[in-house]
C-alpha cells in the first residue's frame, strides 16, 4: 500500500513538472548543526531537480559548527545572515533573525520558504515568512512532549511553528496524530519519514565505499582518536550535550556521573563539546584533567557518524543522536526527563536517565557489565523512516506548487468574471 502511494506520488509530481512550466522557488532557511545536517538531503533532492530554484539562506544561529555540517554535503549558503554572537539569548535570535529577513522578503517573494525541527531561527524563519505572507513547509513537524520547558525552548519554537505552516512533513505516524489532535488540516499533513535517516544513509555509503587510506583522510578525528577506537579493548562511551534546560546543576550532575564512570578502568569516554559556553565552562572545569576522557572540539558530521558507529553507547541529549543511533544498534542513555520521540524508547534503544548523577551511572554500569541488557538495547532498528523522506518533500512540493498555481488562477477568475459582470446600482 505504502509502495502504491509513493508510486502515485511519483507519478503525479512527474505528471505536474512536465505540464507546469513554472518553476519554484523555494528558500530554506537554516541556523544550527541539526538543521542542516536534516535539510541536505532536502537541499540536494531540489537542487537536482528542474521544477526549483533554491535559496539556502543561513541565519548564522551558529557559525562555526552550522559551517562544519554543510560543508561535509558540499552547500554553501547562497545567504549568511551572520546573526550569532557569543552568548546569545533567545530575544538576540528572534529579533535578529526576524529583522535580517524583513528586507530580503520584502524585495522578493520566494513561494515557499522551508524550515526544519525546532530551533529558534526555524520559529523565526517561519515568523517572517508569514508577516509576509508567504507559505511555509515545516520539515519534522509534529514531534511533542506537551511539556513547555521541556525541551526549552525547542517545545514552544515547534508547536508555534507548526501553526504558521501550510504544509507539514511529519516524520512519524505518532507525529501526524499529534497534528490532528491540535486541529491542523489532514490534508496538509503528510508522513515522510525523518531526513536525518537520509543523511545517515548518505554519509554511512559515502564512508562504506573508502579504502582504508581514503577513509582515514575522510574522518577527521586526531590521530590519537582514531588509533584508540581501532585497537582499544576497552567500552568506548560517545557523549554530547547541549540542552538550555540542562544548563547549571544539570551540567554539573552531568559531568560528576562521566568523572565517576571515568573511574573505571574499562572505559574511555569520547566528549566531543558544545561550543555554548554554558556547556563548556563545566565540562572542561570537571572533566579535563582525567586521562580516560577525551575532551574534543565539535565533531564534522562523517567523524561522528564513524565514531557512533564504533561506540558501545552513547550518553547524550540530543535531538538528532536519538533518530540516528537506534539505526546503528547503539543504546543511548538519554540526558533527559521526557522526549518528543518516544518511538526509540518504546522499541528498547533509548533510556531516558535525566541528569541525576546517580540515575547515569547506574545506568550506564548496567550498560557495562551486564551483557545480556546490554544487547536487550543494541539492535539496530529505525523507527524513523527509510532515507526517502527528502524525495517524498520533493514530490510533495510539486504538488504543493501546482495547487497554489491552480487556486490563484481560481481566485484570477473569479475576479475578472467580478470586474465583467454589470452591476447592481
Ligand atoms: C541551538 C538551538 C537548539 C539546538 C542546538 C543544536 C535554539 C534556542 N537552540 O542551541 O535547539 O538543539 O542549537 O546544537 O535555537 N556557538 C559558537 N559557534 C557555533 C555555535 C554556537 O560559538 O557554531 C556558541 C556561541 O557562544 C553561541 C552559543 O554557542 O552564543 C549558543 O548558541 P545557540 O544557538 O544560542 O544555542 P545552542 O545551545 O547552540
Ligand atoms: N553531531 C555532529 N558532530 C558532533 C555532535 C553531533 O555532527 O560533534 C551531529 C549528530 O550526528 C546529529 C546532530 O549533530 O546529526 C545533532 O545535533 P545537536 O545535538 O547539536 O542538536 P539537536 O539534534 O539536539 O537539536
Amino acid at each position: 500500500m505504502q509502495a502504491f502511494r509513493i508510486f502515485a506520488l511519483r507519478f503525479t509530481a512527474d505528471f505536474i513538472c512536465r505540464t507546469t512550466k513554472k518553476r519554484m522557488n523555494v528558500f530554506i532557511i537554516l541556523g544550527t548543526r541539526p538543521e542542516a545536517i536534516k535539510l541536505a538531503p532536502v537541499i540536494h533532492a531540489l537542487k537536482e531537480h528542474p521544477h526549483f530554484t533554491v535559496t539556502v539562506c543561513a541565519t548564522g544561529q551558529h557559525i562555526q559548527m552550522m559551517k562544519q555540517a554543510l560543508g561535509i554535503f558540499g552547500i554553501e549558503p547562497d545567504i549568511d545572515l551572520a546573526i550569532m554572537k557569543p552568548g546569545q539569548d533567545l530575544f538576540d535570535i528572534t529579533t535578529n533573525v526576524l529583522l535580517a529577513l524583513k528586507p530580503i522578503f520584502t524585495e522578493s517573494k520566494p513561494d515557499i520558504v522551508l524550515v526544519q525541527g525546532d530551533t529558534t531561527t526555524t520559529f523565526a524563519g517561519a515568523l517572517a515568512a508569514y508577516y509576509k505572507q508567504i507559505p511555509v513547509g515545516h520539515v519534522e513537524a509534529g514531534l511533542r512532549t506537551f511539556r513547555k520547558y521541556a525541551p526549552f525552548p525547542e517545545e514552544v519554537n515547534r508547536i508555534l511553528t507548526g501553526h504558521i505552516a501550510d504544509i507539514h512533513f511529519a516524520p512519524t505516524q505518532r507525529s501526524q496524530q499529534n497534528l490532528l489532535q491540535e486541529n491542523v488540516s489532514q490534508s496538509t499533513i503528510h508522513v515522510t519519514g525523518n531526513t536525518a535517516i537520509d543523511a545517515l544513509h548518505w554519509i554511512l555509503n559515502k564512508l562504506n565505499n573508502l579504502d582504508s587510506s581514503t577513509l582515514r583522510l575522510a574522518v577527521q578525528l586526531p590521530e590519537q582518536i582514531f588509533q584508540l577506537v581501532n585497537t582499544t579493548d576497552k567500552k568506548v562511551i560517545l557523549v554530547t550535550g547541549h540542552r538550555r534546560e540542562n544548563f547549571g546543576d544539570g551540567f554539573e550532575h552531568i559531568c560528576s556521573a562521566l568523572h565517576q564512570l571515568s573511574l573505571r578502568s574499562d572505559v574511555e569516554i569520547i566528549y566531543p563539546v558544545h561550543l555554548n559556553p554554558n556547556v563548556r565552562e563545566p565540562v572542561m572545569r570537571v572533566l579535563s584533567q582525567r586521562e580516560n576522557i577525551h575532551l574534543l572540539e565539535p565533531l564534522d558530521y562523517a567523524s561522528f557518524a564513524y565514531l557512533m558507529n564504533k561506540s558501545s553507547f552513547i550518553i547524550t541529549d540530543s535531538g538528532g543522536v536519538q533518530e540516528e543511533a537506534p539505526s546503528l544498534g547503539k543504546p543511548v542513555l538519554c540526558m533527559r526527563d521526557v522526549t518528543e520521540r518516544p518511538e526509540a524508547i518504546e522499541a528498547g534503544t533509548v533510556l531516558l536517565v535525566g541528569t541525576s548523577q546517580e540515575k547515569i551511572v547506574y545506568e550506564a554500569t548496567k550498560l557495562l557489565d551486564d551483557e545480556a541488557h546490554y544487547n536487550s538495547m543494541a539492535f539496530a532498528h529505525n523507527p524513523y523512516g527509510d532515507g526517502k523522506a527528502a524525495q517524498r518533500i520533493r514530490d510533495l512540493l510539486i504538488e504543493f506548487s501546482s495547487s497554489s498555481q491552480q487556486s490563484l488562477q481560481e481566485l484570477l477568475q473569479k475576479f475578472s468574471a467580478s470586474q465583467a459582470a454589470p452591476r447592481n446600482t
